[in-house]
């Protein structure tokens, strides 16, 4: 594999694989300190990032390499009306490995169509966030103990939450899951990952708008925040923004177990009086946003 720019461009062996080596630098970051010495990981983030981008930049300093790049696209000459194909060969001069996020879908895969060097989707607009993903992957791992038989409760944005569409395509691959969507109707799953993911793997799934119904069958409770910056119509926004918000009410009808998630950022979808309820996982996934990164670093990298 060269880039990443959907998670299905993985083998289920390789995120398997990616999930080892995350838990062994996990365990020991010192023994990969030096693995990267002398490489440059570009970060063009053509939209605004908090998470992906740090941890991208930290998971690179932590494997001794160098990071360059930039968080908007008005600091890059993109604000001049340079394409994204020219951006992608231009840099392929100077780093060894681009990590994009871009508002537009498929921007990635242009960069990558032009770039020399491998190319990482670091989200592209309401489509997919494939490292994302493998945080997530690493997190249920983690939590859970496998990414097979569970029963995982999307709810909020599931209409342009990419994290969502990702995490679907991943969890798909694998035997026991079943899916309940938890969405206000405009925000639902779009059609052709119902039809072309869920049903075409045979995936069961339902559709729902009662989350308190739905909360006792969970395993995994995967939250999202309504993607305010896709929205054409502000009214439409505020109508649907607060629609699905985790309480520590709601949390009593969940299972002892339940690994609650959330990419992040947070808005108002969950309490902040559930933050230390030991099944929140959300913060303690982003911090396995870095391990994983690393790995994918260097697997792209062609580093042992
Ligand atoms: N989860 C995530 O993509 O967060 P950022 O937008 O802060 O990168």
């Amino acid at each position: 594999m060269e880039n990443l720019i959907d998670i299905r461009d993985l083998s289920v062996d390789e995120i398997q694989e990616l999930v080892r080596v995350a838990l062994d630098i996990a365990a020991d970051p010192s023994r990969y300190s030096e693995k990267c010495r002398g490489k440059k990981l570009a970060t063009l983030f053509f939209e605004p990032s908090t998470r992906t981008r740090l941890s991208f930049e930290a998971a690179m300093y932590e494997l001794g390499g160098n990071v360059l790049g930039f968080s908007e696209a008005q600091s890059s000459s993109a604000s001049k009306g340079e394409s994204v194909s020219d951006t992608a060969r231009m840099v392929s001069c100077y780093a060894d490995i681009i990590a994009m996020r871009h508002p537009k879908e498929g921007a990635p895969l242009v960069a990558a169509s032009k770039a020399s060097v491998p190319v990482i989707n670091a989200g592209d607009g309401g489509h997919n966030h494939p490292t994302q993903t493998l945080t997530d992957l690493l997190t249920i791992w983690r939590e859970k103990g496998r990414l097979s038989d569970l029963t995982i409760g999307l709810c909020g944005d599931l209409k342009f939450g990419r994290t969502v569409h990702s995490l679907v395509a991943a969890m798909s691959r694998y035997p026991g899951i079943r899916f309940i969507l938890i969405s206000p109707e405009e925000l639902r799953v779009p059609g052709y990952i119902r039809k072309d993911v869920m049903t075409a793997n045979g995936i069961p799934f339902e559709e729902t708008t009662d989350f308190v119904s739905a909360m006792p069958q969970l395993d995994v409770l995967y939250m999202t925040r309504v993607q305010k910056e896709r929205f054409f119509n502000e009214a439409d926004y505020i109508r649907l923004k607060d629609m699905f918000i985790l309480t520590p009410e709601k949390l009593a009808y969940a299972k002892e177990d339940l690994c609650i998630m959330h990419p992040l950022p947070r808005v108002n979808e969950i309490a902040t009086a559930v933050d230390d309820d030991p099944r929140a996982a959300y913060f303690r996934q982003a911090l396995n946003g870095k391990y994983i990164r690393m790995a994918l670093i260097m697997k792209l990298l062609g580093v042992k």
